[in-house]
């Protein structure tokens, strides 16, 4: 896992231009549902693309523990060999999620309605993340947690044994906590409600439909969307497709933009709307992101996006979108960094209980590299292009998005830009210092800082 790994520093410097075609790794949320779905069904789902990264290869490894068979074939494919809801086995030994705060909430749900036992423990980041989150609603079905202070990390959960079906109204803008509830009322006899005031990423009810659930979903005219689901419920397996993560994509996509005479093409991105917040933001940035081949893949809509090298002008962010590029804010406000004038941002406050205080981070990796900025409990305003950008040392906090942004910011400013480390850049993008070295980026280990 990440925390294990010895840190790996890295700077960059300006690049050439970015040209051609590149594809980015699996969609990372797909991934882990694909896996825990394909768990949860009777017979053998099939998934291609899925991401082979740290995060959801624990995923993975979790469920062998929990009972599946998950194998991977040497084209790539993976099989999993479910044991039905209801059919989850007690795990031997702890489950380490590693640094994946998905993996680890989602599988949560997954237990909080089988009476089993199941210890989850996590690296230094997803040590310090709040579970409370989803203990909350779990507790109410039925589930029993002893957790660290803070319903932190590691922890012990027992499934409910009679679970009981509950109307949640979601209390933060959490796709993790919608997904864990809707998750274990897959187990739950009687309707299992979830209100979610705004919409967050839908990949769990799109997929439990696909697996053959029958979920009611309304949405009323201020946009709260109403999810219930009648338990128990038999999932039927599955061939999936996974798409490329357009998260993932987000780092080409601003590189392409900010390092001149780019013209870069990144195909078969996923672009569920409830995902496509920055590609929004950066075109009304005046970002020249055009969107080619739109086609269906697996029940999802994807596309290749052309991105060119452009100039941009800071915009105020409306705070609603803020879910739909929730994991995007750092890369943007790298963009940001770079583009004329002022780039408001606010609705952040979920940034601050990510794989690190991204607010915090970010504020602080904008600092070191001479950016104009201000910040707030929950807002952050850039001020781009008031001097020479660069020079700085971005301490990461195990986080794999602050490490890709600020390499980003390196590849387009005036003077280098290190991190302190890179090897949990792994968790979700396997691969990405060579995919970005292909493509003209100039990292290096850096020196040692005395
Ligand atoms: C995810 C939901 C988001 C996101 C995370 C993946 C998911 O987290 O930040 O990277 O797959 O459901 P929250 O639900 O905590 O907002």
């Amino acid at each position: 896992m990440a925390s294990s790994i010895a840190p790996a520093p890295l700077s960059a410097q300006a690049s050439g231009p970015l040209t051609g075609r590149i594809r980015v790794p699996g969609d990372k949320s797909i991934s882990h549902r694909s896996l825990m779905l394909g768990t949860l069904a009777v017979g053998t789902t099939e998934i291609d693309g899925l991401l082979e990264s740290a995060d959801v290869l624990a995923t993975a490894a979790a469920m062998r523990a929990l009972g599946a068979t998950v194998t991977r074939s040497e084209d790539g494919r993976w099989r999993v060999a479910g044991v039905g809801v209801g059919g989850l086995l007690e795990p031997t030994a702890p489950l380490d999620f590693g640094n994946a705060g998905t993996g680890c909430r989602l599988a949560l749900g997954l237990v909080g309605t089988h009476h089993i036992a199941v210890t989850a423990v996590g690296d230094a980041s997803l040590s310090g993340r709040p579970m409370g989150r989803v203990l909350a609603p779990l507790r109410l079905m039925g589930a029993e947690a002893i957790a660290r202070q803070g319903d932190r990390l590691p922890l012990t959960i027992r499934g409910a044994k009679t679970p009981t079906p509950i109307s949640y109204r979601l209390p933060v803008a959490s796709a993790q906590v919608k997904s864990a509830v809707l998750l274990a009322a897959l187990n739950t006899p009687g309707t299992t409600t979830v209100i979610e005031p705004v919409a967050t990423r839908d990949h769990t009810e799109r997929m439990l439909e696909g697996f053959g659930a029958t979920l009611s979903i309304t949405t009323d005219a201020d946009g709260v969307r109403t999810i219930r689901i009648d338990g128990p419920v038999e999932l039927s397996p599955q061939s999936v497709t996974v798409p490329c993560d357009p998260s993932s994509a987000a780092f080409p996509i601003v590189a392409a933009l900010l390092v001149p005479g780019s013209d870069l093409t990144i195909e078969a991105v996923l672009l569920n709307p409830t995902r496509t917040g920055l590609i929004t933001t950066l075109q009304e940035m005046g970002g020249d992101l055009v969107i080619e081949n739109e086609r269906l893949s697996g029940g999802e809509r994807v596309g290749d996006l052309r991105v060119r090298a452009s100039k941009l002008t800071g915009i105020t962010v409306p705070p609603e979108r803020a879910p739909s590029m929730i994991d995007e804010y750092p890369v943007l406000a790298v963009a940001a960094a770079f583009a004329e004038g002022e780039t408001v941002m606010h609705g952040l406050e979920e940034l601050r209980v990510k794989e690190s205080d991204r607010l915090a981070a970010v504020a602080a990796g904008l600092s070191a590299n001479r950016v104009e900025h201000e910040t707030g409990p929950d807002w952050l305003v850039v001020r781009g292009r008031r001097g020479s950008v660069g020079g700085g040392r971005v301490t990461t906090h195990l986080d794999h998005r602050i490490a890709m942004s600020f390499l980003v910011m390196g590849m387009a400013a005036d003077a280098a830009v290190s991190v302190d480390d890179t090897a949990m850049i792994d968790t979700s993008f396997p691969g990405f210092t060579a995919l970005m070295e292909g493509l003209g980026a100039r990292f290096a280990t850096p020196d040692p800082v005395a």
